[in-house]
């Protein structure tokens, strides 16, 4: 936090009576972006309280050949906050999902049923599949209906989610508590001797940002510059949540599944950990950090070591992260978190040493320049242009490797997802990236007016008719417009029509 001006804005958190309750009192005197967000701090503020709950493991079963998972979206009651219950939205429960298990060469076959009330879908981030599997806003699912798509997992080990992905819609169907997690795994992995039992010394980490009303129903609040930042902090559905370790290592699976908050992750005793894997899979070798930076969206696999009854607080710290203080303040960027408390046991289980190599990626060679593609987000739009669903922005050739250079036009924080690919940052602003972005990604981070170059290769799935996204995983954003359609096709093809989006709301 940096100067009076900030301090006086601040928001004064009212702890223990209603586990993150939040009242604010600060004022927006002197501020110039009106009206806005109040940073607020709560570190050493959270009456830590209640076990952390673990999504349910789910592996499917096993079905002629196929791994099958039966999944229902559905409205349930949840009580997150001790005032009282809310509607909630999950999938074979009231709130979020089971952690979905499978292996690298699965044939994965899904029933999605939607017994919502209105249209969604479920989209599988960071998946490479057929396009009419990937559940984005053309595979709406209507209410009472059962979508089925199938497809062979053909990718490394690594920490996927799942999540709607209506048009104009995804924010509230996300903010509601539709999201879960995907595990693949594989034998390279496997063969690690990574902290992998889930539940003992792995762990997902699902963590987001909501705000409530006096009697505990889930409020949607005003939308800042970057959608609706919450002023209680969730991990895995719960509030004021502990995690007790019992192994020397642990892993983390850290998902960022707000809809627009990022954070910036470290430990209250700023020990070091060590990241091992981001969006697509394991870096190449483990990398000591004690800060990491998450947007909407990304994931990280991180170990923790811990000597036995240790306590420490998982907690977001300030990240500026090339904003303006204005604008940092007013995204949230300024705030301090306290997220998770965790407490080692007295006897820890014992751990293998990290691997020093963890996995084998392939360098992407860079396309002739005049191929690259280029794309600036700025205000609701990529290139100046709308989401809309009948239009193909972008036709790419299977088998090839391609370099998208994208860009913040602005001094609002944005980032950017692609579908179908795990892409190489191949440069940010010019120089290469830091070690814990030169693996496997799906998302990134755009820092304002900061050029970032991108390297995918797209293999295997054509449909010229049907499209996959790219898109600012600010879910605002997206819903708003922030989003672009790319179909792969054979060589010599050109793009066809995407079909109508059935039960469309129309967006915004
Ligand atoms: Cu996580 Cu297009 O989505
Ligand atoms: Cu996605
Ligand atoms: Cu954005």
């Amino acid at each position: 936090m940096t100067g009076p001006a900030v301090i006086s804005r601040r928001l004064f958190l009212r702890a223990g009576l209603a586990g993150l309750a939040v009242v604010a009192v600060g004022t927006l005197a002197g501020c110039d972006l009106v009206p806005s967000y109040t940073p607020m701090d709560s570190f050493g503020r959270v009456d830590f309280r209640q076990p952390l709950p673990l999504p349910p493991l789910n592996e499917g079963r096993m079905q002629d050949g196929a791994r099958r998972f039966e999944l229902v979206a559905q409205a349930g009651k949840s009580r997150i906050i001790d005032a009282g219950s809310t509607t909630t939205w999950g999938i074979n429960g009231p709130l979020l999902g089971p952690t979905l298990r499978v292996r690298r060469g699965d044939h994965i076959e899904m029933a999605v049923r939607n017994d919502l009330g209105e249209p969604t879908t479920l989209h599988w981030h960071g998946m490479h599949l057929p396009a009419a599997a990937d559940g984005g806003p053309h595979q709406t699912i209507a209410p009472g209906e059962t979508w089925s798509p199938n497809w062979v997992v053909d990718q490394p080990a690594a920490t996927l989610w799942y999540h709607p992905h209506p048009h104009g819609q995804t924010e509230r169907h996300v903010y509601r508590g539709l999201a879960g997690m995907l595990i693949i795994d594989d034998d390279n992995e496997r063969e690690l001797g990574l902290p992998r039992r889930y539940g003992e010394d792995d762990f997902p980490l699902i963590i987001q940002d909501k705000t409530f009303n006096k009697s505990g129903e889930l409020l949607e609040t005003q939308r800042y510059d970057n959608g609706m930042l919450g002023d209680t902090i969730l991990v895995n559905g719960a509030v004021s949540p502990i995690l007790t370790i019992t192994a020397e290592h642990t892993r983390l699976r850290v998902l960022n599944a707000s809809t627009a908050r990022s954070y910036n992750i470290g430990f209250s005793d700023d020990r070091e950990f060590t990241m091992i894997g981001s969006d697509g899979g394991l870096l190449r070798a483990p990398v000591a950090l004690t800060r990491l930076h998450l947007t909407p969206g990304e994931r990280a696999e991180i170990i923790l070591r811990c000597a036995p009854d240790d306590e420490l607080t998982l907690r977001s710290y300030p990240h500026p992260q090339g904003l303006p203080t204005a604008i940092a303040d007013a995204t949230g960027a300024s705030d301090r978190l306290d997220i998770l408390l965790i407490r080692a046991a007295t006897a820890l289980t014992p751990s293998s040493p990290l691997p020093d190599e963890l996995a084998v990626l392939p360098a992407l060679e860079p396309p002739p320049e005049s191929t690259w593609r280029r794309f600036d987000l700025r205000g609701f739009r990529i290139n100046g242009a709308d989401m809309d669903p009948s239009r193909i922005d972008v036709t790419v050739e299977v088998d090839t490797t391609e370099l998208w250079e994208v860009r913040n036009a602005h001094d609002k924080p944005h980032n950017f997802h692609i579908h179908d690919v795990q892409f190489q940052i191949r440069t940010i602003d010019g120089q290469a990236p830091p070690a814990h972005l030169a693996g496997w990604k799906d998302t990134v981070y755009l820092p304002p007016r900061t050029p970032v170059q991108l390297l995918m290769r797209f293999s295997d799935h054509t449909d010229r008719n049907m499209p996959y996204m790219y898109h600012c995983h600010l879910l605002w954003h997206e819903d708003n417009g922030m989003m672009g359609q790319f179909v792969v096709v054979d060589p010599g093809e050109t793009a066809g029509t995407p079909p109508p989006i059935r039960g469309d709301h129309g967006g915004h």
